[in-house]
């Protein structure tokens, strides 16, 4: 089946349920300052969410355009992408896990003809600490209709996706994971909500693509939020009913709301029980086109490549068509690193020169009936493609030749941003590069002369890229006050010679940089990790004081080397509520406010990065 037809009758079957059809809003949010881009299809509909009503009633239904920039590096597999549409239904304080459960099943089994058998659901274990009860409701509704199809489906409690790799299938069809994996709202699980923030349970469901196996590396058994590729969501109600008070705690929220998010490309993808999205139709057509120009065949070694490009291209055409055009700052660096990797990536392939722009026609041809702007744009578009290619054209063969003169060695921060500034090559080019060469790129380093440079040419991208966090996201917060927790026990355990120099902090991990003679012996790292984990249960308070940069030096508070700072500075202190302070570091922010927010800290790796200079990579569970 095509996407298109999948999508048109996912509307037909929520409309003759009393649905009305809304149309997509832009991939660039109209009124909410925490994100670039629309990542979810709940985000444009928050207001009505909080109890706002909607002019076109309690029952909706559409498929959102979403970008998600945090997934630039993971394309290539045979399932992510940047750019995709999600399929919604929503109820606003209208129907609720009754209907939504029952309604989504029948989509899937009775109109799409999904196999029963292989679909697996979860649902939400509970959570005591805030008085959240375990989703009974919803795993009696899956129990009842799994039966009606002559299947007994058992449940079990998995918690977390290390349980569920200890504990694997168990022969159960209805797994409980704990708020990590099923609760949904923009800030991800309920301590990191800020008040007022609506959320809640949710019940996701799974494709098994019975043909790919389970891969070791994502842990001893499979289970479905394992991530090895066997398992595949595919749709995720979430039974939105909880906000987030001011004391921390919840409250009900005006009304019950069902928020119903599915990517169209694999609910497609399992429709054709083929597990590769760049085999449904919209994206294989830019394949096809790819195939065509170069030469090269997508069923080869080549994949990663055609995958690339056909997701990037997509992705620009559509952000283009939403009025974001290629630049150096913000939204626009992100349609330029789009752009300028799928040009790198149609090289490869032997793109014949100066087609470059024609690849977006077949996206243009599948998406102008559903999404008329990327028709009214084509030109823009293209232009648009062709204009950039170009200027990339102007600089690339340069480029390379000064990459080739540097990757004997490593290559440093300065360097890269130098390949950036003089040969337009985004940071995602280099380190690609350096990957096939097998060399490593001061990423953080990087970060900092970017950070530099967007200070004097004061843009609004200085803010985003503060202190060397990726986002604001709740999550890159957290690891930021456990980068401030590591940077104080290290230096208690191996000495107060330590001193960062330089940190990289995106949702997933922390990467500090920091100066110390040799290697960290595996004792002392088991210390540091320890030491990090007592603080986090002390649940030391985040303290945030301005003061005159003489008065922090004074304390004794850390400050970053190289780095410049004014004369009125912050300083953040970790400090119980005697007063006892662990660390003091200048930093702009944004922290937890307590430290107990932040969960098990873990250290994965610690390495040389140069003379002097060693780095760690950490994570929170
Ligand atoms: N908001 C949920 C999600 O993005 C469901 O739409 O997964």
């Amino acid at each position: 089946m095509g996407s298109g037809e999948l999508r048109k009758r996912f509307l037909e079957f929520f409309k003759e349920r009393g649905h009305s059809v809304i149309p997509s809003s832009s991939l660039v949010p109209g009124n909410d300052p925490t994100t670039l881009f629309t990542g979810s299809g709940m985000q444009p509909l928050i207001p009505y969410l909080l109890g706002q009503k909607h002019p076109m009633g309690t029952r909706l239904v559409d498929s959102q355009k979403c970008f998600r920039a945090d997934d630039i590096e993971e394309v290539g597999d045979n399932r992510h992408t940047t750019f995709f549409e999600m399929l919604g239904n929503w109820s606003l304080g209208d129907y609720f896990k009754e209907e939504q459960l029952p309604w989504f099943f029948s989509f899937l089994v009775d109109e799409l003809g999904l196999d029963p058998q292989k679909l697996y659901v979860t649902v939400f274990a509970g959570d005591p600490k805030n008085n959240i009860p375990k989703d009974e409701e919803s795993i009696a509704i899956w129990k009842r209709l799994f039966a009606e199809k002559g299947i007994e489906a058992k449940d079990v409690v998995l918690d977390t996706s290390e349980k569920g790799s200890e504990l694997g299938m168990q022969g159960a069809r209805i797994f409980a994971y704990n708020a990590k994996k099923n609760w949904w709202s923009r800030a991800g699980a309920p301590e990191n909500m800020p008040p007022g923030e609506p959320g809640g349970p949710d019940s996701e469901v799974f494709f098994e693509f019975t043909q790919v196996e389970h891969n070791l590396a994502f842990g001893q058994n499979c289970h479905p939020n394992c991530d090895c590729g066997r398992f595949l969501e595919i749709g995720n109600s979430v039974f939105m009913e909880y906000k987030k008070q001011e004391n921390g705690g919840f409250e009900k929220l005006v009304q019950r709301n069902v928020d119903f998010g599915g990517g169209l490309e694999r609910i497609t993808a399992a429709s054709n029980a083929d597990g590769d999205v760049f085999k449904i139709d919209t994206l294989h057509a830019v394949i096809q086109k790819i195939e065509e120009l170069s030469g090269a065949r997508y069923e080869s070694a080549f994949q990663q490549s055609f995958r690339v490009v056909a997701d990037h291209i997509r992705g620009a055409a559509f952000m283009i068509a939403d009025g974001v055009l290629p630049s150096n700052t913000e939204r626009g660096y992100f349609v330029r690193r789009l752009l300028r990797r799928a040009v790198r990536h149609a090289d490869k392939l032997g793109m014949k020169q100066g087609v470059f722009a024609e690849l977006v026609s077949p996206a243009i041809e599948n998406y102008g009936e559903q999404y008329p702007e990327i028709k009214e744009q084509e030109q823009l578009i293209k232009e648009t493609i062709q204009k950039e290619e170009v200027r990339f054209r102007e600089t690339l063969a340069k480029g390379l030749k000064e990459f080739e003169k540097l990757s004997g060695k490593g290559i440093s921060g300065y360097e890269a941003f130098n390949l950036y500034q003089s040969y337009g090559f985004p940071l995602d080019v280099t380190l690609e590069l350096a990957k096939e060469k097998n060399i490593e790129v001061d990423r953080d380093g990087f970060q900092q002369e970017f950070q530099k440079h967007q200070e004097v040419s004061r843009t609004g991208a200085a803010g985003r890229f503060k202190g060397g966090l990726a986002d604001a996201s709740v999550e890159t917060t957290r690891l930021h006050t456990a980068n401030h927790l590591l940077l104080a026990a290290l230096r208690q355990v191996l000495g107060e010679h330590v001193h960062q120099r330089g940190s990289n902090i995106t949702a997933e991990r922390i990467r500090l940089d920091f100066s110390h003679p040799q290697k960290a012996a595996p004792e002392e790292l088991k210390k540091v990790e320890e030491l990090v984990n007592e603080k986090i249960q002390e649940g030391l308070g985040m303290i945030k004081r301005e003061m005159s940069k003489e008065e922090a030096q004074k304390l004794g508070a850390e400050m970053e080397f190289g780095i410049k700072y004014g004369d009125v500075v912050s300083v953040y202190f970790a400090e119980d509520e005697k007063g006892n302070v662990f660390s003091k570091e200048f930093c702009g922010g944004p922290h937890v406010k307590n430290t107990s927010e932040l969960g098990k800290f873990k250290i994965l790796k610690e390495e040389a990065v140069s003379a002097g200079i060693r780095r760690i990579r950490a994570v929170l569970d």
